[in-house]
């Protein structure tokens, strides 16, 4: 499990250009199990869950060509409709095969995803979801058995909310599975999230007639059958927000390329508030050194309010701020693993019931701290990029998940942060 080395307190200059969105990419890979004809998919963000995503397509009858950032697919058979175990835990996104599978083959057989230290990640929505379209569903031996019934799958009234609120990735299985299925499906209190709705204009490219995508209420009219998809996935806004983190963070002028700033209202609000200077231009942001940051208030939320794949990066800079800030989590209520490193570090965060309240203080200080999960891993190296000293950041692994050659992209502004390989 490799470390980080970072030498913080360095200022940074330049630009940095967003990749491909790893939340886009790894539902509409799955669009490729709706159709038997060959599909492209492009701007693909090369990392360790895009490549787990092709290996479960490779087990179900897909094969798949890599060239470039594009994937070439083409069915190969049906016979295997299992997507397993040790594939999906250590990607939970694997559960996206499981609307599209049910759509085309009839049957899915899906491992239940673990959960994670950001909390239990359930699927009874998803299967709830399915169920209404008319869906047999058996949980057996840490599986989900997914049958159709003989006509297949028929349009429902859903109403897919939960404690929670919406669903992500089970908007996505239920969208795919009501795309062929007979007559019209209503999703109610479906997720508004742009990956949501890149899913569904890659679908309706393929044929399929989705309308109210990126709203609480989404039509579906099934089709018999669709085309092959040839599409390019949106550029990744949390990446996005990452970065305008790190030059707030480290007070550096940067500008992020190829994003989406509509889709990055909620954080770019928050960032305004808590003085940081961002211009938006076209599908750039431009930073501007900042002083140091004011404190903020923030509560996650279902799109299009506050990410919570943000909060781990606005606690990283609410360290720095000045007066005393509040971050409360409406999605993973135990989704503040990165808090102790950053108290290593020397932050002061109390945490409880969901709620963190961060002092700001003037300086963090470099320590020895381990990453948890994707998200936290980005703000400890944005706490250690702004630190006073060394910071050893281990198990990155983590990173690698959703930030493609994070290391490299980041010393080309300046930054002082390297790789040490654990001995094998
Ligand atoms: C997606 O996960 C993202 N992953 C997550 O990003 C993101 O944090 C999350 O949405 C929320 O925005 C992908 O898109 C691959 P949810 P997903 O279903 O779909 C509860 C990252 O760092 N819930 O929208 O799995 C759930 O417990 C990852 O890139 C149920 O109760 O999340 C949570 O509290 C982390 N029952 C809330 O809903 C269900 O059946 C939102 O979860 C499903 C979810």
């Amino acid at each position: 499990m490799d470390t980080f080395r970072i030498l913080g307190g360095q200022r940074l200059a330049g630009r940095i250009a967003v990749n491909g969105a790893k939340n886009a990419a790894l539902p509409v890979l799955t669009t490729c199990l709706m159709t038997r004809q060959p599909c492209c998919f492009h701007g693909l963000p090369l990392l360790r869950d895009v490549q787990t995503q092709v290996k479960i397509l490779n087990t179900l009858g897909i094969e798949t060509r890599w060239q470039g950032r594009s994937v070439h697919t083409r069915l190969r058979d049906d016979y295997n409709s299992t997507a397993p175990y040790e594939l999906l835990k250590t990607m939970r996104a694997g559960v996206c095969v499981l609307g599209p599978l049910l759509a085309s083959r009839g049957q899915a057989r899906v491992s239940l995803p673990g959960g994670c230290v950001i909390g239990e990640r359930p699927i009874d929505l998803h299967l709830r979801g399915l169920e209404a379209l008319g869906a047999e569903i058996d949980i057996e031996h840490g599986y989900v058995q997914a049958t159709a019934p003989i006509g297949g799958l028929r349009g429902a009234e859903i109403y897919l909310g939960g404690t929670w609120g919406s669903s992500v990735t089970a908007t996505h299985n239920v969208m795919c599975a009501a795309a062929c299925a007979r007559g019209r499906t209503v999703i109610e209190c479906a997720a508004c999230e742009p990956e949501v709705v890149d899913v569904a204009n890659c679908l309706n490219a393929m044929g399929a007639r989705i309308s109210g995508a990126g709203s609480p209420r989404i039509i579906i009219d099934g089709v018999r059958r669709l085309t092959g998809a040839d599409w390019k996935v949106i550029p990744d806004r949390i990446e996005a927000a990452t970065f305008v983190v790190l030059a707030a963070i480290t007070r550096s002028a940067l500008t992020v390329t190829n994003c989406r700033p509509d889709h990055m209202l909620a954080f770019i609000h928050v960032m305004r508030q808590m003085g940081i200077d961002i211009t938006v231009r076209g599908r750039r942001l431009e930073v501007a050194p900042s002083k140091r940051p004011r404190a903020c208030e923030v509560v996650t939320l279902p799109y299009p309010a506050f990410p919570t794949d943000c909060q781990a990066q606005v606690m990283a800079l609410a360290c720095l701020a000045d007066g005393a800030s509040v971050i409360t989590e409406r999605i993973y209520p135990d989704r503040f693993m990165h808090a102790a490193e950053l108290k290593r570090m020397g932050a002061t965060i109390s945490i409880a019931n969901a709620q963190a309240v961060i002092q700001g203080v003037r300086n963090l200080e470099g320590a020895e701290i381990m990453a948890s999960d994707l998200r936290a891993s980005a703000a400890l190296v944005l706490a250690g990029l702004a630190a006073k000293g060394e910071t050893l950041l281990h198990r990155i692994y983590h990173i690698d998940r959703g930030y493609e050659r994070i290391e490299e992209r980041l010393r080309r502004l300046g930054a002082r942060i390297e790789r040490i390989p654990t001995p094998a």
